[in-house]
């Protein structure tokens, strides 16, 4: 469900969707602050129990520690095995969530109410639920649909700005990838997307999760190679993420940059027009994504050896998404490391490199 106002009617969500009993929320301080009351007060209308449990801000919630601390809330409060659990918060607290519904008991019900974008276009559609272990991202966790997706488009209000902004990239990934008329739209409209006018938000993320649901559901578990193309940038991206240490860039940014070098490497092999990386550059630059990495130095060998390590990467064979036509993407390997090392310099500021 996706529109403004829908927390307010979370209770009757759940009921149309079956559910029952007790609902444990799990969310963040800052999160439940602004959002819980609200969601609280339609949950007990409509004759729910429902308890809080709060986790840590920032990724390293995603962890054994609080899987095993929500797990041990749910026991001390009795839930069972017809009781559910609802995230309220961005892919952190869906990720973590959605682990802890999909082992307690051998699951229980799980709703996913995402309150940033990047939860709205992307975490909460697909199924895919974990945590981090310390050598690395989401290597512990299950593919687990939740039994509703409730994205409430007033949430996106309270967003940071720098967040709001770097999670669009995925937005134009999914243009990219599936859909000219959604580029198109961001094309035209990148200010009053910017100015998070409510009717374009609400365009934005039903259209970018029809196309994450349409892709997922043909590949539901990752073995067609047709959810691949969700990885558009995202080669490239994990590369410059690692490599520059999680910390200096955002997920989306690091992203932003990756479609920056994909684009460049598809058009030196031919495949994408130079007028079309016109357009594609032009978009980031309205929408206010980077264009080429100026925190600090950025060591391309570095983001090279980052790829190879990436999990996506099958026997060894590093795969790139490629644009063939906004639209429309085809998938290559087997590239010369010469053009990769060139592709990376292509979104690396002059003097930024080493
Ligand atoms: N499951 C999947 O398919 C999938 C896909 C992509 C990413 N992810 C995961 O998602 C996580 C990143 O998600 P994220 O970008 O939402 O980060 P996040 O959950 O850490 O949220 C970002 C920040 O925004 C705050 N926040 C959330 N909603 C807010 C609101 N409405 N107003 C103000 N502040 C708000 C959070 O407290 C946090 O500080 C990563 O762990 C990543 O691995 C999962
Ligand atoms: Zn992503």
């Amino acid at each position: 469900l996706i529109g403004p106002g829908l927390l307010k009617r979370t209770g009757a969500i759940l009921k149309a969707a079956g559910l029952q009993g007790k609902v444990m929320v799990v969310s963040q301080p800052k999160i439940a602050h602004l959002y819980f009351k609200n969601t609280e007060r339609s949950l007990r209308r409509a004759g729910y129990t429902v308890k809080l449990h709060l986790i840590p801000n920032g990724e390293t919630a995603k962890s054994q520690t609080e899987l095993f601390r929500l797990h041990a809330a749910l026991l001390e409060h009795g839930f069972e095995r017809r009781d559910s659990i609802l995230a309220l918060g961005g892919g952190v607290t869906g990720d973590l969530a959605g682990f802890a519904a999909a082992t307690y008991l051998r699951g229980i019900a799980f709703v996913n109410a995402g309150t940033t974008l990047l939860a709205q276009v992307d975490s909460s559609i697909g199924g895919k639920t974990g945590i981090n272990l310390p050598e690395g991202k989401n290597l512990v966790g299950s593919f687990y649909p939740p039994r509703a997706v409730i994205s409430d488009i007033d949430t996106l209000k309270t967003l940071p700005d720098r967040e709001f902004r770097a999670s669009l990239a995925e937005v134009v990934k999914y243009g990219v990838i599936r859909d000219a008329v959604l580029f198109r739209l961001l094309e035209l409209n990148a200010k009053k997307i910017l100015g998070r006018h409510p009717g374009i938000l609400e365009t934005i993320v039903s259209t970018s999760s029809g196309i994450k649901a349409g892709v997922v559901s043909r590949d539901e578990f990752e073995t067609k190679g047709e959810r691949m193309i969700l990885n558009f940038g995202h080669t490239f991206g994990h590369g410059f993420e690692q490599a520059s240490g999680y910390l200096k860039l955002l997920h989306g940014e690091a992203v932003s940059l990756g479609m920056v070098c994909a684009t460049h490497l598809a058009v030196k092999l031919g495949i994408f027009s130079a007028a079309g990386q016109q357009r594609l550059l032009c978009v980031f630059r309205r929408l206010g994504l980077p264009l080429s990495f100026s925190k600090g130095k950025v060591d391309i060998q570095e983001v090279c050896r980052a790829m190879m390590h990436d999990k996506k990467k099958k026997a060894g064979v590093l795969r790139f998404v490629l644009p063939e036509k906004i639209g429309k993407v085809v998938i290559r390997q087997n590239l010369e490391q010469r053009l990769v090392r060139q592709a990376i310099a292509s979104a690396c500021a002059k003097g930024h490199v080493k």
